[in-house]
């Protein structure tokens, strides 16, 4: 699929699909409660489908009705005798492992050719310690795991992934006794408020995180927050053309809030109203007006906080007035793709100047952006970026590989036409 674009005036108010993280906890945390769960707004794109699909091969039922997803767990939560497949999506893989680990039996994990080139070993690793027997293919998927009597560790990971640390907490849930996580930097914490809102006994202190195993999670009811990595899209957008751009009922925890602290320093307007929390998870509606000025640095340990919008502030910083850096973000050569170097070759296309550090980019400010032709690199946030660059570009912008998007945000171009953007699908 290719998406044409071209420049435009964005502004309006959207509503984003549910979070995908807190989509991804709520079908698993559901499916290992103690009856059935009512999940409202949950996204229905590729990579929560994959966690579906994945549990209801370990014997969970998943009702769909227009609104609501209904999340039966079975008696008896069980390893499937064929491969579990993650599809693209790390979050499934990483967070699954921690379950299968809980459970007895012999699990086979595979992915597509983009998840089948991410680490795995650091989510092994820990599991192995806890008990599981963890063969991976090289490091990589595939994964054998074989599971059942986990025993308690206290972990520190040596790199901030939220993934890894929801493992060894789902995988803390099988066990008797404290299993507890430390991070270099505190990264998104949705699996311990979830569990922490449904009677499991979850312990904060500092960048520690403990879980007390041996108890199901109590069933619920939730609406899932508006996705704040989908919601950056549009409030970039904004704060390239000036918008103002409002995005209603978005997700807020400060775990994942950090380009917003990046668009104030740079000179937007932030603007929060409404604000209420769901199952442990603040919510509101955000607006964003007035166009990026100032350059902005992020370090290392700002980058958990909005490790899925830094090619978005690279973008950004093309428009401010010097030059802008980001270091401590080699994650991001591991994601769907190497996002540090994706970033600099798209931006480089639309005619900005853009360093690549190994952990890093260095982007000048003050550039004209035309029209180019680039690639998704097979990547839905990639895909993405480019249409916003492509709203403030000189021409036309043709995006390949546009259904990359589906992965996150199946319904992205609508949205982004009823904010004005100029969108031809082909
Ligand atoms: C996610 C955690 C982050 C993020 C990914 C989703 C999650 O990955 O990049 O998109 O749902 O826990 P890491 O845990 O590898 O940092």
């Amino acid at each position: 699929v290719r998406w044409y674009i071209d420049g435009s005036n964005i502004s309006g108010a959207v509503e984003v699909p549910g979070d995908k993280s807190i989509g991804h906890r709520a079908l698993m945390i559901a499916a290992l409660a103690s009856g059935a769960s009512r999940i409202r707004n949950l996204p229905d794109g590729g990579d929560v489908r994959s966690t579906e699909c994945c549990l209801v091969q370990c014997g969970v039922t998943v009702q769909r009705s227009p609104n609501t997803v209904s999340v039966i767990p079975p008696d008896d939560l069980h390893v499937p005798d064929g491969p579990l497949d993650a599809g693209n999506s790390g979050t499934t893989m990483r967070l699954l492992s921690g379950i299968l680990a809980g459970l007895p039996g012999s699990a086979r994990l595979i992915g597509d050719d983009s998840l089948s080139r991410r680490p795995m070993e650091r989510v092994a690793e820990p599991l192995r310690r806890m008990g599981a027997n963890i063969v991976t293919r090289g490091g990589y998927p595939p994964l054998q795991i074989d599971g059942g009597n986990l025993r308690a560790i206290n972990y520190d990971l040596p790199v901030a992934s939220a993934q890894v640390k929801s493992a060894i907490l789902l995988a803390g849930l099988f066990v008797d006794g404290q299993t507890s996580v430390t991070e270099p930097v505190l990264s998104r914490d949705h699996t311990e408020r979830m569990l922490g809102s449904l009677g499991v006994d979850i312990c904060r202190n500092g960048k520690t995180v403990a879980v007390s195993g041996g108890h199901r999670p109590h069933a619920f009811e939730m609406t899932v927050p508006g996705d704040a990595s989908s919601a950056a899209f549009f409030l970039c957008a904004a704060a390239l053309t000036g918008g103002p751009v409002t995005v209603r009922n978005v997700g807020l925890n400060e775990t994942r809030a950090g380009l917003l602290r990046v668009l104030e320093r740079m000179g937007t307007r932030v603007v929060v109203t409404g604000e209420r929390v769901e199952l442990g998870e603040p919510v509101g509606d955000v607006t964003v007006s007035g166009r990026v000025s100032k350059p902005v640095t992020v370090e290392a340990d700002e980058v958990p906080r909005l490790i899925d919008e830094i090619p978005l502030v690279a973008l950004l910083a093309t428009q401010a007035s010097g030059p802008s850096l980001i270091r401590g973000a080699a994650e991001l050569r591991v994601k769907e793709s190497d996002r540090l170097r994706a970033t600099a070759e798209i931006l480089r296309a639309f005619g900005a100047t853009v360093r690549e550090l190994p952990d890093g980019l260095e982007i000048m400010g003050g550039t004209v952006l035309t029209g180019a032709r680039i690639t998704s690199h097979g990547d839905h946030r990639m895909a993405m970026l480019g249409a916003v660059a492509g709203c403030v570009a000189r021409g036309q912008t043709v995006i390949e590989g546009a259904e990359a998007s589906s992965i996150s945000y199946p319904g992205f171009t609508s949205a982004w036409r009823s904010i004005g953007g100029v969108i031809d699908v082909a």
